[in-house]
């Protein structure tokens, strides 16, 4: 089994374990698991856990953060599908979130597994010195200075051109906060678990929002290109009119551009010893297909 995978198997059964501790009431375990246990590629998780061996820290010590990680993008992902959202039924080739449980338990489970997250980083078995600076990285790229405000502005633009800002401007702003803030949070606060020097961490962050933004057009461009069976999605965008790569800058264009950032994040790293996973991972995020 390749390294990537056996990491996705580790996060997975920690999740399954985290998801078997009994709660009131029954159908809140169940809405609350509902979406973290469905699968999902694991990128993020992956990223922390490369990362994190890269400077010398053991999976042990990894997983934690990895499984925490997946837990906030999973409530990312429970909102983004709300009817006042993108209003999409399918997440994870499963009716979403909301279809089964309801707006209003959707809307509290993510709310749920926001805080969640936090407390299961409070409980890795790293020094604290280490979880305060995950935890800053984490609630700043996640939150109001990256996931949150990206999906404002996501919202904000599709429902008219924001006075004063080129659409340009706005899908880069959208991209990177909305997407590669959460992906270069996965890489630092992997890295932060073992012992990168400054230089090394602004070297990685670099990568992070390079490949973070790959990601995200790359989900633009499936969305037009990509089969719906596949993505375990429904394809919304053109009906949210949302604003992304494709829209701007036509298809050829937003994969090329995808390209060049991962080039321009592995141009980052490849000099790092121990880099081979996490170049890898960069490769994976625009070649996929779901
Ligand atoms: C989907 O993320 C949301 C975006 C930020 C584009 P993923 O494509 O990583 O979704 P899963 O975790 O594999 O389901
Ligand atoms: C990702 O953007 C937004 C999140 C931060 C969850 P999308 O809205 O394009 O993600 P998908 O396509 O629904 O997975
Ligand atoms: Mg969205
Ligand atoms: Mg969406
Ligand atoms: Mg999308």
């Amino acid at each position: 089994m390749s390294k990537l995978s056996h990491y996705k198997e580790l996060v997975d059964s920690f999740i399954d374990e985290l998801a078997e501790v009994k709660r009131f009431p029954k159908v809140f375990q169940e809405a609350l698991f509902y979406t973290p246990k469905s699968g999902g590629k694991r990128i993020r998780a992956m990223l922390v856990m490369c990362a994190a061996s890269m400077f010398g820290a053991d999976d042990a010590e990894s997983l934690h953060i990895a499984a925490a990680i997946e837990l906030l993008h999973a409530y990312s992902l429970i909102h983004d599908d709300l009817p006042v959202m993108d209003n999409d039924d399918f997440r994870r080739g499963k009716p979403a979130n909301h279809k089964v449980y309801g707006e209003d338990l959707a809307l509290l489970v993510g709310d749920g597994l926001n805080t969640y997250t936090f407390s299961v980083i409070a409980d890795a078995p790293i020094d604290d010195t280490r979880k305060v600076k995950i935890i800053q990285w984490l609630s700043n790229n996640a939150g109001i200075g990256g996931m949150v405000v990206g999906q404002v502005v996501d919202v904000l633009s599709s429902r008219q051109r924001l006075e004063g800002y080129s659409p340009k401007r706005l899908v880069n702003f959208i991209h990177k906060h909305k997407t590669a803030k959460l992906i270069q949070a996965s890489v630092v606060c992997g890295a932060i678990c073992g012992n990168p020097d400054e230089k090394q961490l602004n070297r990685l962050a670099k990568y992070g929002l390079y490949a973070g933004v790959a990601f995200q057009i790359i989900d633009d461009y499936l969305d037009v290109v990509g089969d719906e069976k596949k993505l375990g999605k429904k394809k919304v965008d053109e009906i949210n009119n949302t604003l992304t790569y494709p829209r701007v800058y036509g298809l050829e264009r937003s994969y090329d551009m995808a390209q060049r950032l991962k080039e321009m994040a592995i141009s980052q790293i490849e000099g790092i010893e121990g880099s081979k996973d996490l170049i890898d991972i960069a490769r994976l995020i625009v070649e996929r297909d779901r």
